[in-house]
């Protein structure tokens, strides 16, 4: 009922995906582009790649619109949506590229290098005549990966390219990529929820929040002033008297019977203080520091979206 009901009067709402967006990238970088789910990442991908047309504002890719010039900016382009595929999903993978190699008009030269090279890092050789139907996910997404660079793009857009991998094929897909891109200076475009991709991957991201970017800048910066603090942990061979913690830490601890957590705020402490003040008062028996991980500094940055938004 309801599929009749939107197929006769069918109601529209307005929405925008993205707003403001404004970038550049230089030949040969790879860029994270990240933000929380819904933000605009696929939406601009899209649009660079020329299936969607903005209503405002102008894309260039290599002095191209890329909306305008599909088929000119389409070989220069390669392309991996996570979600979908490209190949045919009857058809054994090596038939894909085949077809591939015939509508891109690529040499028998270049197609046999590539797809030599492709087998030795991602190792599609072991699944080359299976029909697409019958891969499993990490071994489509690799195939997916090589079809996309099969005809030498110089621009590799991924969007979510390790969604769903084990932890060897993600480590996999990722030496891939980068090998790629130190080889022929492909230019990637990277959307992740993954913040070990951006780890591997990226010295630059791009955060876009309800279609807007949020920041545009290095991963390192954005590390140094999204990390809160870190966490020391000092296992003693007695417990501490609480008092002492207290007087010397006020809050910023917790503790585990011989084991306590201490929370560096890097302003107001300094780990090797902590450490010192232990071994005066105690016997250490053993010490950790872990600091802020990426996942953290996104979350961090995330929530400060949220909470400038409600203000
Ligand atoms: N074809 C469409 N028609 C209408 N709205 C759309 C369409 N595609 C996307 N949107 C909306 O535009 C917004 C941005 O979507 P987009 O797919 O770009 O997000 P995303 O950043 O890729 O999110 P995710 O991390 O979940 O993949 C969302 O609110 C989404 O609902
Ligand atoms: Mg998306």
């Amino acid at each position: 009922m309801g599929a009749f009901k939107d197929f006769v009067a069918p109601r529209y709402e307005l929405k925008e995906a993205v707003r403001d967006v404004s970038f550049q990238i230089n030949k040969g970088e790879i860029v994270g582009y990240i933000g929380p789910n819904g933000a605009g990442k696929s939406t601009t991908i899209k649009m660079m790649v020329g299936i969607l047309v903005p209503t405002a504002g102008r894309i260039e890719i290599g002095g191209l619109a890329p909306y305008d010039n599909r088929l000119e900016n389409s070989r220069k382009i390669g392309v991996v949506f996570g979600q979908r595929t490209q190949l045919w999903w009857d058809i054994p993978v090596i038939e894909t590229y085949k077809l591939m190699q015939y509508i891109y008009k690529i040499s028998n030269e270049q197609y046999e290098h590539n797809i030599r090279q492709f087998s030795e890092i991602l190792g599609i050789d072991e699944f080359m005549y299976t029909p697409v139907r019958q891969l499993s996910l990490g071994q489509r997404m690799r195939a997916d990966l090589c079809a996309a660079l099969l005809h030498n793009p110089e621009i590799l857009y991924l969007d979510e390219p390790t969604i769903g991998l084990d932890v060897d094929v993600k480590e996999r897909v990722r030496g891939f990529i980068k090998e790629v891109n130190r080889t022929r200076e492909t230019t990637v475009i990277l959307t992740t929820h993954d913040t070990s991709d951006l780890d591997k991957l990226c010295s630059r991201v791009m955060v876009i929040d309800q279609g807007e970017l949020m920041y545009d800048g290095e991963l390192d910066y954005l590390k140094r002033n999204y990390s809160k603090c870190d966490i020391l942990t000092i296992e003693t061979e007695s417990e501490m008297p609480e008092q002492w913690l207290r007087e010397r830490f006020n809050d910023a601890y917790t503790r585990e019977g011989r084991k306590c957590h201490i929370r560096i705020e890097q302003e107001q402490e300094s780990s090797a203080d902590c450490i010192a003040w232990f071994i005066h008062n105690s016997r250490v028996k053993d010490v950790q520091i872990r600091q802020t991980d990426i996942d953290e500094v996104i979350r961090n940055l995330y929530q400060t979206f949220k909470q400038a938004e409600r203000e």
